[in-house]
């Protein structure tokens, strides 16, 4: 196939996008930019808002309020089939009584696309997702992950400028699920196209996304790479959503974190965090039972032992701090799980503390 469509990539804009169902906000004024040609992950909770907002961005559904731009162009109220873009759900969603070749021929047939082209696009397709021998069986007669491919190839065959997936690998086992991660992670590298991925997986959205805009209750709670949301959230929410996370509550005054009692601890702070009620927040990396000697940035934090559980290469540890916050870390399994009940005390970076204000997103 070759390789970079016809199409180029399109930026995608939303301008206070708003949707209602009901009395119920399902999105709340949203604003985000996509790049073109990156691919962008909306990762969130169940009921979020991730699906309404891809729906208002392939015209399933139409904004109560704000816009959708492609570039400099308004679509917001274009129909889906105008828009250009191509659709991946979880479900397949595969015609059971086509062909795959029919099957994705069909948006072509849609178009009114030339027969002749439409035979040398579906080959290219088919190619295209490495399944080019299955052209001729229906759905039922492939694996689920031969049925994701051939609609993954049913989504670009038109050369989409901008390609939405909504949670794809879901019905996958994880090993499928991780091997078709990296093969739409190669596709993407291969083709001119945006791509808009849902997920409420973290992993998948870490591994796979240039963006991830993290939503929480219809808003965007943090738009960033996967090393800015996961290495330095702006809330508790963030925080907690995107991997284990270990943290003391505490107070900033005039940019120093002071951990509550027990803790004796005192950070600098970034400006930007008022004061007020706070929170230390620390990756697993960040935490361990054994600093390395002559490191002065750790700082000794006695817990207590919640639960212990052996994960292979680790140990996955809960950890109570005081009488209150609890946190979940993973650690070197080269020692003898604790049991729950042990006084048991760990270290953390200083370097590596994120203190974000204690009220935003920490109800959710
Ligand atoms: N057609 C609808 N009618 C009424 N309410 C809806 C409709 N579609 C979605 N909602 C509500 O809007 C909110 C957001 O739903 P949405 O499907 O966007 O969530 P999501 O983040 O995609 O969740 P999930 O991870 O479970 O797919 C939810 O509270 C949901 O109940
Ligand atoms: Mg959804």
């Amino acid at each position: 196939m070759s390789s970079k469509s016809p199409t180029e990539a399109v930026p995608v804009q939303l301008r206070g996008v708003t949707k209602r169902y009901g009395s119920e906000t399902a999105v709340a004024p949203l604003d985000l930019t996509v790049e073109a040609g990156s691919f962008v992950s909306f990762l969130g909770p169940s009921g979020s808002g991730k699906t309404t907002t891809l729906k208002m961005i392939s015209g399933f559904e139409r904004p109560d309020e704000g816009a959708v731009l492609f570039g400099a162009r308004d679509i917001t109220s274009l129909p889906p089939e105008q828009r250009g873009v191509g659709v991946v759900f979880q479900n397949y969603s595969l015609f059971p009584h086509m062909s795959v070749a029919r099957n994705i021929e069909f948006p072509l047939r849609m178009r009114g696309v030339d027969r002749s082209i439409r035979a040398r696009k579906v080959r290219e397709a088919l190619e295209l997702v490495e399944l080019p021998h299955v052209a001729h069986r229906r759905p039922h007669e492939l694996s689920g992950g031969q049925q994701q491919r051939i609609a993954i190839a049913r989504a670009l065959v038109f050369d989409p400028a901008l390609l939405l997936m909504d949670e794809p690998l879901g019905a996958l086992d994880r090993r499928l699920r991780e091997s078709m991660q990296l093969e739409i992670k190669a596709l993407h590298e291969r083709l001119d196209v945006t791509i808009i991925y849902v997920t409420h997986d973290q992993e998948e959205a870490l591994a796979m996304s240039d963006q991830i805009v993290v939503f929480n209750q219809g808003r965007v709670e943090q738009v960033g790479t996967p090393q800015a949301v996961y290495g330095r959230p702006r809330t508790l929410f963030v925080a907690d959503f995107l991997g284990e996370s270990f943290s003391v509550s505490g107070q900033v005054a005039d940019g120093v974190f002071a951990a509550d009692a027990p803790v004796a601890l005192r950070l600098d702070v970034d400006a930007g965090v008022g004061n007020g009620p706070a929170r230390a927040i620390w990756r697993s990396g960040s935490v361990t039972a054994s600093p390395p000697a002559g490191d002065g940035s750790w700082a000794p934090m006695p817990t207590t032992v919640v639960a212990s559980a052996f994960a292979g290469d680790r140990l996955k540890l809960k950890l109570r701090v005081g009488s209150g916050t609890e946190g979940i870390v993973s650690m070197g399994a080269d020692w003898p799980a604790p049991p729950p009940g042990d006084a048991l005390d760990v270290y953390v970076d200083r370097k590596r503390a994120v203190v974000v204000g204690a009220g935003e997103g920490a109800e959710a």
